[in-house]
């Protein structure tokens, strides 16, 4: 399984969504590299703690920026959120429930698909909205 790897098609040009975004992408490979080479249950449940920290720290900043500029997206985004957030929560409850190894990966797999397609079609749309309205 690949891990996440942070390229410049992904930047924002909004600094704080550009450093929480490589952030979320670096514990991602974390938890990869916890499941593929340590695999110890601790390590990965504490890496995906710290995810679920950082997107949830996340989600908070871009959602206060929907409501500063009446973000017309606001609602399907958010849902984008929250459905991520539910994912990481089901995620543990599966992991403290002792889920086999390969299902794991496979978990990991369509993470790494939703962070890439949320960052390349949600985000992506949002930033301009944005940008031109912090220029008005
Ligand atoms: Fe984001
Ligand atoms: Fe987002």
């Amino acid at each position: 399984m690949a891990t996440l790897t942070w390229n410049e098609s992904f930047a924002t040009g909004i600094a704080e969504l550009d450093t929480e975004h490589k952030t979320m992408v670096a514990i991602f490979n974390d938890l990869h590299d916890s499941v593929e080479s340590v695999n110890s249950r601790q390590r990965i449940s504490r890496c995906l703690d710290r995810l679920t920290a950082q997107a949830i720290e996340h989600f908070a900043r871009e959602e206060r920026l929907f409501m500063a500029t009446a973000y017309p997206r606001a609602v399907h985004h958010k849902k984008e959120h929250d459905e991520m957030k539910l994912w990481a929560a089901g995620f543990q409850k599966r992991l403290d429930e002792g889920m086999a190894e390969g299902m794991l990966l496979t978990a990991l797999d369509s993470l790494k698909e939703c962070i890439y397609e949320h960052m390349r079609t949600a985000d992506a749309e949002f930033v301009p909205y944005l940008i031109a309205e912090l220029a008005a």
